[in-house]
């Protein structure tokens, strides 16, 4: 009788030793299977997590500014003037940067202090900030202490805390394109272009102001109100890695882009040429160190034997191969 008692005691503790072995080691594949989950997931943000404290006021500013950029510090702007021209940072940067393959910038808080080819010194948050507001805004740059830049920095920097995001999670970058053998083709982007974004940023390119004046329902892509060509979007890849997961805008996904590689680089060729359209006058142009130049920036001299006009139009390969066959990563 009392071998019994303690044999089924000891069962007990044996069967209890394994179901805990079995439930601790469910729960660390559960935990790993979560991790894996959230590093391949495409980054999202949920806004309605802001804080209601002063803090959260200024988030909200920010977000709100790169929203509605134009209205607040465009040309006519209620709380200041200090952009050349009526578009807003969410146009590139959509969903007030938090878009995935747009120019997302949920983790760009992390990214600064950093080194930068096109100024050859280390920029700060700020002063990377203000490259937007004068580059493609033609702008002026914001004061460090003015509302506005603290509002935009703390939007930055509770997107940056706030989401899970690692270097795994997809959305961060845009996607990558092919980069095919012939060069992109102006003459070939002017008849996508005719085909595809004509009916809404217009036949000359100028894009569609809304009703009220403050800013564009269709933003423009060339003319004196438009990007200046020390803008990124002027870099015919960087701009085609864009438009295929989100150009035209109506029919574009990431995980169904409307155009394909070619055809996206034809259109940036397009938009992007300077003899065909006129754009904002710029004096100085960057990258003091000719060979921290971006494969596809269109202006000399380069440090490698390739020609203005194939740095813009491509083929790009070949340079790519070139710089690689050195031990160098080129960038673009
Ligand atoms: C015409 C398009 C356009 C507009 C408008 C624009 N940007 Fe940008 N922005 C870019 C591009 C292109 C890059 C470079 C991204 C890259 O190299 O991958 C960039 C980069 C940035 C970066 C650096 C991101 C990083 O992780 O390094 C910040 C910050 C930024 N923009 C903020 C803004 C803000 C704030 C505004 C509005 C005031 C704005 N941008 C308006 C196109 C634009
Ligand atoms: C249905 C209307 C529509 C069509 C069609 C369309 N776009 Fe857009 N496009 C927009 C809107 C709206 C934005 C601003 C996005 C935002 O604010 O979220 C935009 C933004 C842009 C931008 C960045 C902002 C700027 O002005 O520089 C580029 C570049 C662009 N579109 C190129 C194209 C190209 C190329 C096509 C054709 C393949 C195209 N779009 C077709 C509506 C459209």
């Amino acid at each position: 009788m009392k071998k019994s008692y303690l044999y089924i005691i000891y069962l007990l503790i044996v069967v209890g030793m394994v179901q805990l072995y079995s439930s601790c080691s469910e729960s660390k594949g559960e935990e790993s299977d979560a991790k894996a989950k959230a590093d391949s997931a495409v980054v999202s943000v949920d806004t309605t997590k802001i804080p209601h404290d002063k803090f959260g006021d200024a988030i909200k500013y920010g977000r709100e500014l790169m929203l509605r950029t134009a209205y607040y510090i465009g040309p006519n702007g209620v709380n200041g003037k200090y952009l050349g021209n009526k578009m807003n940072c969410t146009n590139c940067h959509q969903d007030a940067g938090t878009k995935a393959y747009s120019f997302n910038l949920v983790t760009a808080f992390r990214h600064y202090p950093s080194y930068r080819a096109r100024e050859g010194k280390v920029l700060s948050l700020a002063e990377r900030i203000n490259n937007c507001i004068m580059h493609p805004h033609l702008g002026k740059p914001l004061p460090l202490d003015s509302r506005e830049m603290i509002g935009i920095m703390s939007y930055l920097k509770w997107l940056s805390d706030s989401a899970s995001a690692t270097k795994a999670t997809k959305g961060l970058k845009n996607v990558e394109i092919e980069l095919p053998d012939t060069a992109a083709s102006p003459t070939a982007g002017a008849v996508l272009y005719a085909d595809n974004c004509a009916r809404c940023h217009g036949t000359s390119g100028q894009g569609e102001m809304r009703l009220d004046n403050s800013t564009y329902k269709y933003p423009p892509l060339w003319g004196l109100k438009a990007y200046q060509p020390g803008s990124s979007m002027h870099r015919i890849v960087k701009m085609a890695q864009w438009l295929v997961s989100n150009m035209p805008y109506d029919k574009a996904t990431h995980d169904k882009p409307y155009l394909t590689s070619a055809q996206a680089l034809d259109l940036a060729a397009f938009i992007n040429d300077d003899k065909i359209h006129q754009r904002p006058f710029v004096k100085e142009y960057q990258y003091p160190n000719p060979e921290e130049k971006a494969i596809d920036y269109d202006r000399g001299p380069f440090k490698d034997p390739f020609t203005e006009q194939q740095h813009k139009y491509g083929p790009y390969k070949p340079i790519v191969d070139y710089w690689k066959g050195r031990g160098i990563e080129p960038s673009y």
